[in-house]
């Protein structure tokens, strides 16, 4: 009896696990693309990184081709992104929930790091050229410290669609309580509201 419910147990864990295995990934599909009928080459084209070099922006710049600007991926795994750093600006420590980062150095060079579940923290010196792995769903950063020139990287992911929490963002432009925040922080309500009035705009 004892040895029967052990033997149903392990493979319920053993399906579960399987379930969590085909859930965390993007979903497979079951044919060679998604796509409307009679598309041709452009439609597996994305032109749109042509203009990154011609126009710098003032402020830090993401341009996606994930799912929803470069549709045809849509169950293939993978997608870019192009980040583009004035002098002295930065990408502020965000998430992607979906998929781990692999980002390349196009120009200029870049302080990365990210940070553990044991809230240990990997940094580093990026220079032209050189690539840095941010793992699956772990807080990250880069920071252009060169206050002179600008610098360009992409960063390729393992979805279609890999999502982006921005931490300030998510916890001081959405409506948690001042007082849950306040708590969280230990810290005091007007604090909170400090933080907060950075991102009202102007
Ligand atoms: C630019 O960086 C240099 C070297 O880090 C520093 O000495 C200088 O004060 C900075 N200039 C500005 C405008 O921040
Ligand atoms: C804050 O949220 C509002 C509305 O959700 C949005 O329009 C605005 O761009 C956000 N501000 C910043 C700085 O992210």
């Amino acid at each position: 009896m004892t040895s029967i419910s052990l033997k149903v147990l392990l493979s319920l864990a053993v399906a579960g696990f399987a379930i969590l295995q085909i859930t965390t990934a993007d979903p497979d599909i079951l044919v060679d693309y998604i796509a409307p009928p009679k598309v041709a080459g452009d439609y597996f084209t994305f032109a749109g990184f042509r203009t990154l070099r011609q126009r710098p922006p003032p402020t830090f710049t993401v341009t996606k081709a994930s799912m929803k600007e470069f549709p045809v991926l849509l169950g293939q795994s993978v997608s870019y992104a192009a980040l583009q750093f004035p002098a002295g600006s930065i990408n502020p420590p965000h998430t992607h929930p979906r998929s781990a980062e692999l980002l390349l150095v196009a120009e200029g060079t870049l302080q990365v790091g990210f940070v553990d579940t044991s809230d240990k923290l990997f940094t580093s010196t990026l220079h032209q050229g050189d690539m840095f792995l941010f793992p699956e769903g772990l807080v990250h950063f880069q920071l252009n410290a060169n206050n002179q020139t600008a610098a360009l990287a992409l960063s390729a992911f393992g979805s279609a669609n890999p999502g982006t929490v921005s931490i300030p963002s998510t916890l001081f432009n959405s409506t948690i309580d001042d007082n849950v925040l306040a708590l969280a922080f230990r810290t005091d309500v007007d604090t909170i509201r400090t933080l907060k009035k950075g991102f009202c705009p102007k």
